[in-house]
């Protein structure tokens, strides 16, 4: 969440300042958090998912990290695109706010209903 309060800061405090570092940081971003999926999926997914069976809430929290990786891929496109100055800097924005929302409503997902379930099943 540090990382992703960073990017905030350079792209929507001080925009005109920021211009190519998003990329960077918005890179640095996608590692990290493609890093926490894989962690997650690996350590927490896969062993529920051998005690609660297909088609449960494990199922829908891999759904939801496909489209945190896609929502993460958008703000990395858009990210170039305005590095390149074929964007406006509100489009870098809502794709920022659009991941932010997404990746913030599985995290409270998670805290209530994963970390729930792993304490119960694992
Ligand atoms: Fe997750």
């Amino acid at each position: 969440m540090r990382q992703l309060e960073r990017v905030r800061n350079e792209m929507l405090v001080s925009p005109r300042r920021s211009r190519g570092k998003p990329g960077e940081s918005i890179g640095l971003l996608k590692s990290i958090v493609e890093t926490h999926l894989l962690n997650e999926e690996s350590t927490l997914y896969e062993p529920l998912r051998l005690r609660l069976g297909r088609n449960g809430p494990i199922d829908a929290m891999t759904r939801e990290h496909r489209s945190i990786r896609q929502a993460l891929g958008r703000l990395l496109s858009a990210s170039d695109e305005y590095g390149a100055g074929r964007t406006r800097i509100g489009d870098l924005q809502f794709c920022f706010n659009s991941f932010r929302k997404e990746i913030g409503e599985h995290i409270e997902k998670e805290e209530k209903v994963l970390f729930w379930l792993a304490d119960l099943k694992l």
